[in-house]
């Protein structure tokens, strides 16, 4: 397991728990982070699991994928250059303490 640290309203943090080789979205949902909807279950296809990464956790993740950035034009709250879509992160021991944004929304 890993540390993962939730930030919702820029500031309230919500710490939770993440197993190695799941994603990150489906640790949000097994710990009911409210700002995680993630309606499609990691099928890539409704960008309602979007988060923005905080360094220096970002920089140990690989590129986004030309699915995945696809995606993150479609997200509810505009994306930035720090933006991912949760379930196209997989959790590994490098991301122990991982700290992510919530957007405003996800609709
Ligand atoms: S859960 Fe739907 S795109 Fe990530």
């Amino acid at each position: 397991m890993i540390n993962i640290i939730f930030i919702a309203n820029n500031t309230e943090q919500i710490r939770a728990q993440g197993k190695i080789g799941k994603s990150l979205m489906e640790a949000a949902v097994a710990a009911g982070i409210n700002g995680i909807a993630a309606d499609c279950g990691g099928l890539l296809t409704c960008a309602t699991c979007h988060v923005r990464v905080v360094e220096p956790f970002a920089a140990r993740l690989p590129a986004a994928d030309a699915e995945e950035l696809a995606m993150l034009a479609f997200t509810a709250t505009p994306a930035s250059p720090a933006s991912r879509l949760s379930c196209q992160i997989i959790l590994n021991e490098k991301l122990d303490g991982l700290t992510v944004e919530l957007p405003a929304s996800q609709y």
